[in-house]
């Protein structure tokens, strides 16, 4: 394609003064502090359990031009900021909104570029591209900064467990007790799939890769749950949700057993989340099974780590499908499949097979590093490099320390990790991975914890996917209870032939 050449220039220039917004129905309160709110523009705020009610207050505050956020029991409004970006497009001036995030990202609106110019923005990647607005999950790359609703995930990895997390991120705060309680007993009560489901088991090659399981497994689920969702019945989505989360967990370590053989095991409601995971997981009829409360937490950390990381592939999958309006679990089972390349989940079993490559063979590690940086080779260094983390990946450096926690509670040596410690080592020190900013990512050293509790390489972006569910299930129901979310939609430059003749 030639490249257009016509003259873009962008500049950004205050010319709309931020609005205080036009509204008074009984029971909003209005609070400018941002200290309070943690936004920057005034923010409206009212209290009800009812969903109807909050879109409601969405419709009548957006048709009056505020720009609105709305969550399953919150409104957060977000005023336009007091800046224009001004695009001269030839003789052409066209005034963009500029938004401005709770951590000060900013972002020029071009929904209105094409109708006004023609134009539409090409991004291919989407690396400068946002999606949406969303409260989930805040990023910041540079600084290394992962935090979920608010909260660090230094301090969630310290101190919570996954299924609090789940519950934070699907509803915005973390649980009082008896939210935490009603919620654990739920994910407790829908551990088990309908005896039918089993059975479709056995369609399946032992060979079959478990992802591939899963995600068809999930589908299924939509074909017994067809009281599906209610965009408008609160308890019915509640119920939905814990379905989900309990019964892929049980699909998961069912998919694991298919493929080594094994029976199937039901699970034990007296368990906790991870504990039931590990018992369907390990435990084999002719033996007991004891939980092993130190594995058990770090499969906890593993799942909170793992639990979301906003508009990633996966996630962006999950919404663009759900954009349609399908169901929930069509919407899962679409992510499960994005997460399976090894560009994104795939990349932690890369990971261990690259290392294990390395070992078996006796590669020089230093010989390996320079194939690595090679260009005219397609080998990368698995788990390191992250599109979005620049400086380092705050889940790899809280894993590192548990994988060492870990091997040394189980008494394990393996020769894996002396290798991937090895390769950090002299990539950390070398100018092709400094000037390129690759540090090691999450999947760097999660393959090495999977396999010293006992996961087979195959099983490891299934547990991604397991500890992603509630992430992607928080990122669909903020976009479902958007009223004013529109299919997803892009558009493309046409680069293909120009309209010619059928030959008669
Ligand atoms: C994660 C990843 C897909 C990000 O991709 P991206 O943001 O599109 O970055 P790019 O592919 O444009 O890479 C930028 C440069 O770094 C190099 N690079 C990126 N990751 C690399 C890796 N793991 N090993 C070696 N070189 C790498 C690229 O070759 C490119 O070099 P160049 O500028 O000389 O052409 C990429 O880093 C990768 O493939 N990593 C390995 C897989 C992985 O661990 N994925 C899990 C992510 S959580």
């Amino acid at each position: 394609m030639p490249p257009c050449k016509l003259a873009l220039k962008l500049q950004v220039r205050p010319t709309r003064p931020g609005g205080i917004f036009p509204v008074s129905p009984v029971g909003l309160k209005q609070s400018k502090n941002r200290s309070e709110s943690g936004l920057l523009a005034p923010v409206v705020s009212a209290e009800s359990g009812d969903s109807r009610v909050w879109k409601c207050l969405y419709r009548f505050l957006t048709d009056r031009g505020a720009q609105a956020h709305h969550e399953k029991d919150k409104l957060r409004m977000n005023d336009k900021t007091n800046e224009d970006a001004v695009l001269h497009l030839g003789d052409q001036k066209i005034s963009l909104p500029v938004y401005v995030g709770t951590e000060g990202e900013k972002a020029i609106d071009i929904s209105s570029l094409r109708k006004e110019s023609g134009f539409v923005t090409l991004d291919p990647g989407y690396v400068n591209t946002g999606s949406t607005l969303s409260s989930v999950c805040f990023i910041d790359g540079e600084e290394g900064i992962l935090r979920y609703r608010g909260y660090p995930i230094e301090q969630l990895a310290l101190n919570s467990n996954f299924v609090e997390t789940s519950y934070l991120l699907i509803h915005g705060d973390l649980p009082n007790p008896e939210q935490y309680e009603t919620f654990r007993t739920n994910l407790r009560f829908h551990s088990m799939i309908h005896e039918d489901m089993r059975h479709f088991y056995d369609g399946f090659p032992s060979s079959a890769h478990p992802m591939a399981i899963l995600s068809a497994m999930v589908m299924g689920l939509s074909t017994f749950y067809t009281d599906i969702e209610d965009p408008e019945n609160d308890d019915n989505m509640d119920l939905t949700i814990c379905r989900l989360l309990s019964k892929v967990r049980t699909l998961a370590a069912f998919s694991f057993k298919k493929s080594i053989g094994q029976p199937f095991i039901y699970p034990d409601n007296s368990l906790s989340y991870c504990g039931n995971f590990m018992h369907m997981m390990f435990r084999v009829p002719a033996e007991p099974y004891h939980v092993d409360p130190e594995v058990e937490r770090a499969l906890n950390l593993l799942l909170i780590l793992h639990a979301d990381h906003e508009q990633n592939c996966s996630t962006s999958t999950v919404r663009m499908v759900g954009s349609s309006l399908t169901n929930l679990y069509a919407c899962i089972s679409a992510g499960i499949s994005a997460l399976w390349g090894s560009r994104h989940g795939g990349a932690n079993q890369a990971v261990l097979e690259q290392l294990s490559m390395i070992h078996e063979n006796g590669q020089d590690v230093e010989a390996f590093m320079e194939q690595v940086k090679d260009k005219e080779s397609p080998t990368r260094l698995m788990g390191f490099g992250h599109r979005v983390y620049k400086n380092y990946d705050p889940r790899a450096k809280i894993i590192k320390e548990a994988c060492d926690r870990l091997l040394d509670h189980l008494g394990v040596e393996d020769p894996l990790l002396d290798v991937a410690r090895r390769l950090e080592e002299i990539a950390l020190n070398d100018n092709y991975f400094i000037d390129r900013n690759l540090y090691p990512n999450v999947d760097f050293y999660s393959g090495i914890m999977y396999r010293a509790i006992g996961i087979p390489t195959n099983m490891f972006t299934v547990m991604f996917a397991l500890g992603r569910l509630p992430g992607w299930i928080a990122h669909w129901l903020e976009q479902r209870n958007n009223p004013k979310d529109r299919i997803q939609r892009p558009r493309q430059i046409y680069t293909g032939e120009q309209i010619r003749e059928y030959p008669q």
